[in-house]
């Protein structure tokens, strides 16, 4: 596999013991998932995603992708979590980070705008503005297809669509992904007729990425899915391995299970790659929506490096010990930047004359881990040669595969989030959404209180 987990800064704070005893309830949790006999089991499509392959429903996917490439200037992701944050991190993670800014001819298809993460006025308003004389099309997203942040912004986007190009034409430039036959989005897009691709049933939001759900959008950015899925299919076959000795994937969800035994609280996702930030968005969601419920798990949290180390590093160095870090190091870029020299070395970084800043980012993070682990904070080091849909195709997969084995070994059931729902009551009562009244009352009394 692209991805290669490296324990020497870890090991150092597990006994072997620890680790030995770990070994039977690993095994467990594998059979569970295997077997499909754990919490959730009617959720574990994800597992053979990339190895069954529905080649008719990827052929329809570039299709789609190719034709709005080549007449769209703006495509408009709706959806929100497990909807979006898939797509967000595979597109800007290999896409061009300054897409938008390129000259027509050196794109590779529209700009990618997303849409539906929030009730976010000035952005929405502002989206639609620089929507203005541009080509544009939208895919929106929802598997149950009534969230309202993703609902409320398909409206408004709908809306805006028909008045611009007319109702007829509106409708060839919507693409809806949702569930077979539930749903308010379905009932839409069936009435409409927008050109829709399903959500499996049985593969929850955080891990659709790799259904059409994700796949669309990625195609749209120019992004081989193709790659994608066969680097996520050579995972698969890799972390199948029972063995936690021969499962890089088992052992990740192994050592920061006993972080967490051990009274660690948060889990630190450090990226030294501007690009994964919306990685790392994704990560979060995936580990903190799984495991966070009866009252367990680590808190998923995230820091961009070397920008974070002015501003977090000192918390990470020398703040309360409840923290270890999962650093996510790629070795190297696609492109080459050199450090040029200076006539006066007025700066004195002439002695970096000549190297590359994957050179420079490479001592960075090496002394960086080096730091924090004299500091006390244990680093789970997993390194990738490059970043390409290949590598990141493994990576989705990696994270995948230890998550669930690590919500069993937790004792949870990883593949719900039930939590979710209480906001949304609170919220549907106070706007007066019919069914509520009675919610809505005992909610405003206690905010007049
Ligand atoms: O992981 C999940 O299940 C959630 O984050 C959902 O993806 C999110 O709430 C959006 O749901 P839906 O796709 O039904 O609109």
């Amino acid at each position: 596999s692209p991805v290669s987990l490296n324990l020497n800064y870890i090991a150092p704070f597990v006994a072997d013991h620890e680790w030995d005893q770990l070994r039977p309830a690993v095994s467990e949790a594998h059979r569970r998932l295997h077997t499909g006999n754990g919490a959730g089991a009617d959720f574990l499509g994800w597992m053979d995603l990339p190895d069954k392959g529905d080649h008719e429903e990827l052929e329809r996917i570039e299709k789609t992708a190719a034709g709005i490439c080549e007449h769209a200037d703006v495509f408009i992701v709706i959806g929100i979590g497990g909807s979006s944050l898939g797509a967000k991190a595979v597109i800007s993670g290999l896409s061009h980070s300054f897409h938008s800014f390129l000259q027509p001819k050196k794109k590779n298809g529209p700009d990618i705008l997303f849409l539906g993460e929030h009730f976010g006025s000035d952005y929405t308003a502002e989206l639609l503005e620089a929507l203005a004389g541009k080509n544009v099309y939208v895919n929106v997203i929802s598997k149950s297809g009534t969230t309202t942040e993703p609902a409320i912004a398909f409206r408004i986007v709908k809306t805006w669509m028909e008045k611009t190009y007319g109702k007829g034409e509106a409708k060839k430039r919507i693409i809806a992904t949702t569930d077979r036959e539930k749903g308010a989005l379905k009932t839409m897009a069936n009435a409409e007729g927008y050109e829709t691709f399903v959500v499996p049933d049985d593969v929850g939001g955080r891990y659709s990425v790799l259904t059409p759900v994700g796949l669309l959008p990625i195609a749209v950015g120019g992004i081989s899915i193709r790659d994608l899925l066969a680097g996520a299919r050579e995972a698969s076959y890799e972390y199948t391995e029972e063995r936690l000795s021969h499962n890089q994937a088992y052992q990740y969800a192994a050592f920061r299970y006993l972080m967490y035994q051990k009274g660690k609280q948060i889990e630190l996702l450090s990226t030294y790659e501007p690009k994964l930030t919306d990685f790392s968005g994704w990560w979060k969601q995936l580990y903190g929506e799984s495991e966070g419920k009866d009252g367990k798990g680590l808190f998923p949290a995230s820091v961009a490096f070397t920008s974070d180390l002015h501003s977090m590093g000192q918390y990470v160095q020398e703040g309360r010990r409840h923290l270890f870090e999962t650093v996510l190091y790629i070795g190297k870029s696609r492109n080459k930047i050199q450090i040029p020299r200076s006539d006066g070395d007025e700066d004195g970084l002439d002695f970096l004359a000549g190297e590359h800043l994957d050179a420079i980012n490479k001592k960075a993070y090496q002394g960086t881990m080096l730091a924090h682990t004299d500091g006390s904070v244990p680093n789970l080091i997993l390194e990738m040669e490059q970043l390409n849909a290949f590598s990141m195709g493994a990576l989705i997969y990696f994270f995948e595969k230890a998550c669930a084995l690590s919500g069993y070994l937790l004792g949870v059931n990883p593949f719900d989030q039930p939590g979710v729902e209480s906001y949304k009551q609170n919220m549907y009562a106070l706007l007066g959404k019919p069914g509520h009244a009675k919610r809505r009352i005992e909610l405003e009394e206690r905010l007049n209180e």
